[in-house]
């Protein structure tokens, strides 16, 4: 009853009997004004409307009023009570529609990192390698995928009836025109290209996408990249080769890292061999290389008693599968994020 006294002993020293209800204005008034929030308004609607509020309490202590002062001070209450309602609801529509809308963007929040690509695991080994000869003088060059016979083989003194032709299954291209375009199968024919514009001393490397029609497995894909170099210039020998190589192999795998070279064939280099990388006690062989044959020089145009010149071609996937513990190759290709966002 301790607001019944209170409101009573204010209504009893009032002079003017509408005091207590004027005064319950103002303080009921500022405080809603003060109010913003949702949950500050349900706080102004408990402490003044509420149940045991400010004006239920003065509404309460008119019982004890004499029936003059209860008329004139209950009229004034009832106004009091229907003008705040209605400036509370005008209060809470203002709230509730500033409020952000379901759905809408609080900018307020930290922001949510973006998930960003990467280059993909072919591609930085490719750049890597290519940076490292570039770094030794070689300039980087690219080639057409779809490419001619003339290139892809005569150039490279691999002939129709040649047997190593049979090395490269080919997959070649349904031209109205003509029958002579093909995928590339290897980036040699960059080799030719590049000879037939350029005067020597010439060092390039050839990054691209090559194709053969074989099944694949954990080492062979059916499209995969090759990485091809050339160097012509007067008086290259093997020893430039063997040189450029070691140092390539020291770059790419480090100091200590054993290196094998072995007699292998390829029918537009003479002398040929295949390199290959100590990887746990096994030789994994990672390119084939040799001193440009002089047919090949010639059918470019060079003087071959004057030129010569060594190429190698390299898988940039062999070399990652090795340096990155990768099983299989077709991993590179099989477009799964979990193996791609490792790199
Ligand atoms: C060639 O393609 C020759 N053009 C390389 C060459 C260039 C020799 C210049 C001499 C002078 P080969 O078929 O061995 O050679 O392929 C070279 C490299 O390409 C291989 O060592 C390997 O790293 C990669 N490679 C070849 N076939 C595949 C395949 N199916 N899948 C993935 N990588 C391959």
């Amino acid at each position: 009853m301790k607001i019944q006294r209170s409101q009573q002993e204010i209504l009893l020293s009032a002079a003017d009997t509408t005091n207590p209800v004027d005064s319950l204005r103002d303080e009921a008034l500022s405080a809603l004004e003060a109010a913003s929030s949702p949950e500050q308004l349900e706080q102004w609607r408990v402490e003044f409307m509420g149940r045991k509020g400010k004006l239920t309490g003065l509404l309460r202590g008119l019982g004890s009023m004499e029936i003059e002062q209860r008329k004139v001070v209950g009229a004034a209450a009832n106004r009091l009570r229907s003008e705040l309602e209605e400036k509370f609801e005008q209060s809470q529509n203002a709230a509730t529609s500033s409020a952000a809308p379901a759905g809408s963007i609080d900018v307020t929040l930290p922001g949510r990192k973006p998930r960003s690509g990467g280059l993909h695991p072919s591609t930085q080994m490719i750049r890597e390698i290519t940076q490292a000869f570039n770094e030794m003088g070689f300039q980087t060059v690219e080639g057409p995928e779809v490419e001619l016979e003339k290139y892809n083989f005569d150039m490279l003194n691999i002939p129709a009836n040649h047997p190593a032709r049979d090395q490269w299954d080919t997959i070649w291209v349904d031209h109205d025109e003509r029958e002579d375009m093909l995928l590339r199968t290897h980036t040699s024919p960059m080799q030719a290209r590049v000879m037939e514009t350029t005067e020597p001393p010439l060092r390039v490397v050839v990054p691209g996408k090559c194709y053969r029609y074989e099944s694949t497995d954990a080492t062979h894909e059916w499209h995969f990249n090759q990485i091809e170099g050339l160097a012509v210039d007067e008086g290259i020998t093997f020893a430039d080769l063997k040189g450029t190589l070691y140092e390539f192999a020291r770059r790419i795998f480090g100091v200590d890292r054993k290196v094998r070279f072995r007699c292998d064939f390829f029918p537009f280099v003479e002398p040929g061999v295949d390199m290959s990388i100590d990887w746990n006690g096994n030789w994994i062989e990672i390119l084939g290389a040799g001193m440009v044959h002089p047919k090949v020089l010639e059918n470019a145009g060079y003087d071959s008693s004057k030129y010569t010149g060594f190429a190698f071609g390299m898988g940039p996937e062999r070399i990652s599968m090795l340096r990155n513990e990768i099983p299989d190759i077709r991993h590179f290709f099989s477009n799964d994020l979990r193996f791609l966002t490792q790199f």
